[in-house]
């Protein structure tokens, strides 16, 4: 188990750098940042389930609700010193900073690639502001030519403080057990680069049922809809055959793997007992299980805000694969001050604490050590 003193490392906390917020602002349809009559602070639109209360206040007009899509542009999504006030406050030493969803997605073909390269520059350039407390997982065009995708792979290599790369479930807009993903992931696996795992879309907006945009707020797409999304992601690679094809890819979960390590026994029993599988050979005694493929390739972030949900992410994957993160800026608090202390930093170490004792070596790996040896965050490295 990695034993580096009691240091503090955020490996899942976002930021949406100016030029991604200008590039939001420019846009007509999620996702986009946009401004209401009365409201103080822009919002954001990005979720596939905010697009349908968007619609209803552009027929109806904002002064009809006193719902507004998505959730305000504070300082927190795109001030560096925000941030860097955010790892003060709650002693972090260390964040592993993303851009967040839904990435490059949306952008065209023909501007992903310079896209990407300007967003990845300028995450390195505010690690280099702060040497030693900020790393960065970049972002792949994934909209560009395979030629360009896989340059942009060697343009990140090279940047000093990338440690591997973001990524969400659509791929090139078929999911990730596409063939056509295998050199991209074979490239990762090859210049040593995470994969850091992400979900955006969430499940079609009908499984909430006609009830859930009036009434029942982000609860169920944030809370259900994306970890399922990653469920669903890492189980078409895993039948797909990619983790043995290329068995040195590395997968860093979010949200402590949706629900991989509560699954993953089902997932085998409905493995071995498909007449389908068995019968084309792909049941037989040199498989690796789910199981192994927790333990070999796949990281789990400690994102999952209780210690019921972590105990099952550290049984699944291994207390040596657990890594703490916030998710900040999401999830302000909403009763006190946001300069202050937030949940989501609280909760999350309570679990690490409470499944792995307070002080214990478990939780030092947890919340910093396993980040440092894993990810190699040493200044430099
Ligand atoms: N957390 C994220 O990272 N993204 C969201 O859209 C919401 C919560
Ligand atoms: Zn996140």
């Amino acid at each position: 188990m990695a034993s580096s003193g009691s240091r503090v490392v955020d490996i899942h906390t976002h930021m949406y750098p100016p030029a991604y917020v200008e590039l939001l602002e420019s846009r007509q349809t999620i996702p986009l940042i946009r401004r209401f009559a009365g409201a103080k602070d822009p919002r954001y639109i990005i979720l596939p389930a905010e697009a349908e209360s968007l619609e209803k206040i552009s027929q109806a007009g904002a002064a009809a609700t006193t719902q507004l899509p998505g959730r305000p542009v504070t300082t927190h999504y795109s001030s560096l010193q925000q941030k860097i006030h955010f790892m003060d406050t709650h002693k972090i030493d260390i964040s592993v900073i993303s851009l967040a969803n839904p990435w490059l997605d949306f952008v065209a073909e023909a501007e992903a690639a310079e896209t990407a390269r300007s967003v990845n520059r300028e995450f390195e350039s505010m690690c280099l502001e702060h040497p030693g407390r900020l790393f960065f997982f970049a972002t792949l065009p994934l909209s560009a030519p395979a030629e360009e995708l896989l340059a942009a792979i060697d343009f990140v290599r090279g940047l000093k403080h990338c440690r591997g790369v973001i990524l969400g479930t659509s791929g090139l807009g078929q999911g990730l057990d596409d063939r056509r993903l295998i050199p991209v992931f074979k490239a990762l696996a090859k210049n040593g680069l995470m994969i850091f795992l992400h979900p955006h879309y969430g499940l079609p907006s009908e499984v909430w049922g006609p009830r859930a945009t009036e009434e029942y707020g982000h609860v169920l797409p944030l809370a259900l809809g994306f970890p399922l999304e990653t469920t669903i992601a890492v189980a078409r690679m895993y039948l797909a055959g990619v983790f043995d094809e290329v068995p040195e890819l590395k997968m860093l979960l979010a949200h402590s793997g949706g629900t991989l390590p509560f699954l993953a026994g089902r997932i085998e029993s409905c493995i071995v007992h498909d007449g389908h599988l068995v019968r084309e050979g792909k049941v037989g005694p040199k498989r690796r299980t789910v199981w192994q493929v927790l333990k070999e390739q796949i990281y789990l972030d400690a994102v999952i805000y209780s210690e019921v949900g972590l105990k099952a992410a550290i049984d699944a994957s291994g207390v040596d694969r657990l890594m703490f993160g916030t998710d900040h800026p999401f999830f302000p608090p909403l009763t006190s001050d946001e300069q202050g202390e937030w949940e989501s930093m609280k909760w999350n170490k309570a679990a690490v604490e409470k499944a792995l004792g307070e002080g214990s070596q478990g939780t030092l790996a947890v919340m910093g050590g396993n980040a440092i040896e894993v990810l190699q965050l040493k200044e430099d490295a």
